[in-house]
Parts: structure tokens; C-alpha cells; sequence
């Protein structure tokens, strides 16, 4: 792939290849040095047009742990204050030979877009409610080291799946490792067309929870909401936050998750998510690391192939 704009298009084969190298690179950031110059001589540019922590400091931290010039640039401080648009804001960048985009972006398809405009790898990192490839990649390197497979696993994911682009993804790529997914939810915050995601669809998280290996909780994107439903976070809690009394009937090794950023009291218990033996929230955020770095190296190697070749373009 010449960039990583979604699960979509991934073959499983793919997806294998990105988390048996961020395997390596788990080994590696626990080691004693932590630089390497896979990236050496390459130019990566993070653009966030959205708030983060996570995906913002990881994709920071992997691209200089693999030696990679990186330059984040403020949004909030750029042109684009002025009206410049996104497009010409990456034809700007792009002059200046950048060899790895980084972009979040609000408005679905906007990273797709800006793809097609540049002459660089372009990688997601989230785009409105459609994609966030790296999250589910690193959801699915999560599950995998705990469960010791990624295959054949119960899997929860439960909340506001209509405005989540980390829900979607990780339907995709659950889905292609023929998983079984479980969507639980209040049915005013699942998608539309719910049928062609080929899951089971519950509104009660005892139900829903019955049984699975993994639970993945999602907080309410009010951000989304375009002025539609918005429940009172009490009874959303009382309903479909995560405790330790709805945690009772998944399985007892069953593993809970959470992207962040986390809303304690809203979607979840804070003592689950705290509970070691239980909760992978911050292996999720070592495993974010690891798997921005390999699926850095896995472009750059294209990238340096076709630049080797003189043929990009
Ligand atoms: N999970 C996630 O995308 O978190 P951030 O918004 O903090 O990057």
C-alpha cells in the first residue's frame, strides 16, 4: 500500500504483516535505547485538525524513535485561520517534500482527499466518523497479545458505534480475522444500514455481554452529535456504562478496553477501568506505539523503493 487510509482495503495478510512487525517494535521501546534509523533522512509532518493525546504523541514518539525528522504543525496556528483550504494547504506542505503526512481531519473522506493531492504517504490518523485505521490496528495487537489469537473471539463493542470512526474500523478488521462482533448499544446511536456490518446488535448490555472475551468501550462523541440525541450521562451510565455487575456476565478472562479518551461515571466504572487483572487500556497505549512505528517502516519501505526506482510520483 503506498498509504494507510482505512481497514477497508486491508487484506488480513496485511493486517498480520503490520502487527508481527509492531511486535518487534514492543520489544524494542521496552529495550534500553530506544532509537533506530529506519526512518533516518525521511521527513514526517503531523497535521491534527482535531484535539488529541494519544494518536498525536504516539505518531510523534514513533516517528523519532525510527529517526525520522518530524514536525508538528500547530493547526490552530496555520493559514488555515485565514481561509486558506485543506487542499491548498497540502499543496503547500507537499512543495516542501515531505516524505510522511499524518492527518486527522473532522470531516469524513477529508484525509482521502488530500491523499490524491500530495506525493507522499499519507496515513490516517482518524477522519470524522469514518476511519481510524492505527486505533484498530493497535486494538488488534492489544487482543492478540492478551488472548494469544486474533480469531474466533466474542467481541463486545459497546456505546455511540454511530459516530465513532474507532468503532468502525475495528468492525472492519475484527470482521476480515473472522471474529464475532456484538454492537450494544442504545439504538439511537447505531449507524444506519446496520445490517451490512454482518454483526448482532443488542440494546441491552447484559445481553450483549454475555459470554464474550473482549469488551470495548466507547465514550459518547458529542462533538458528532449535530444537535441530535443527547442522553443524560445518569441514565446513560445506569443503562450502558460499564460495572462490575454487567462485567459479571462476560466471560471471567474476559479482557475490557477503551480508545480514550475515557469518561469515568459515563460509559465506564472508573475501578474497571483501573482493574488490572481486567482492564488493557494502557496496553493500548504502549501497543499505539509500536504499531505507528511498523506501519511507518512498512511505507517507508515502499516509499524508498519507488524513490530508488525514481518512479514517484
Ligand atoms: N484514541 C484516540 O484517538 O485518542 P486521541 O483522541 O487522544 O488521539
Amino acid at each position: 500500500q503506498k498509504h494507510l487510509l482505512g481497514i477497508e482495503p486491508l487484506h488480513p495478510e496485511e493486517i498480520r504483516t503490520v502487527l508481527d512487525l509492531a511486535d518487534q517494535y514492543v520489544d524494542f521501546n521496552r529495550g534500553s535505547s530506544k532509537h533506530a534509523d529506519t526512518l533516518a533522512g525521511l521527513t514526517q509532518i503531523n497535521m491534527f485538525f482535531e484535539n488529541s493525546t494519544r494518536t498525536q504523541a504516539s505518531f510523534e514518539l514513533a516517528g523519532k524513535r525510527l529517526g525520522a525528522d518530524v514536525m508538528n504543525m500547530a493547526m490552530q496556528a496555520s493559514s488555515i485561520k485565514k481561509g486558506e483550504t485543506l487542499i491548498d494547504t497540502a499543496l503547500t506542505l507537499n512543495a516542501m517534500h515531505p516524505d510522511l503526512l499524518v492527518v486527522r481531519h473532522p470531516h469524513s473522506g477529508a484525509v482521502d482527499l488530500l491523499a490524491q493531492k500530495v506525493n507522499c504517504a499519507v496515513l490516517n490518523a482518524g477522519d470524522g466518523r469514518h476511519e481510524h485505521p492505527t486505533q484498530a490496528l493497535l486494538d488488534a495487537l492489544t487482543i492478540r497479545r492478551a488472548k494469544g489469537q486474533l480469531h474466533r473471539l466474542n467481541i463486545a463493542i459497546c456505546g455511540d458505534i454511530a459516530h465513532s470512526r474507532v468503532a468502525r474500523s475495528n468492525i472492519l478488521l475484527l470482521g476480515k480475522m473472522e471474529n464475532r462482533i456484538r454492537l450494544v448499544g442504545p439504538p439511537t446511536l447505531m449507524p444506519a444500514r446496520i445490517d451490512e456490518f454482518g454483526v448482532e446488535v443488542y440494546d441491552d448490555m447484559r445481553e450483549g455481554l454475555r459470554d464474550v472475551d473482549v469488551v470495548m468501550m466507547l465514550r459518547l462523541q458529542r462533538e458528532r452529535m449535530d444537535g441530535g440525541f443527547i442522553p443524560s450521562e445518569r441514565e446513560y451510565y445506569h443503562r450502558f456504562g460499564l460495572d462490575a455487575d454487567k462485567l459479571s456476565v462476560a466471560k471471567p478472562d474476559a479482557i475490557v478496553m477503551h480508545p480514550g479518551p475515557m469518561n469515568r461515571g459515563v460509559e465506564i466504572d472508573g475501578e474497571i477501568a483501573d482493574d488490572i487483572t481486567r482492564s488493557v487500556i494502557q496496553e493500548q497505549v504502549e501497543m499505539g506505539v509500536a504499531v505507528r512505528m511498523a506501519a511507518m517502516d512498512l511505507l517507508a519501505r515502499n516509499l524508498r523503493a519507488k524513490l530508488d526506482e525514481g518512479r514517484y510520483a
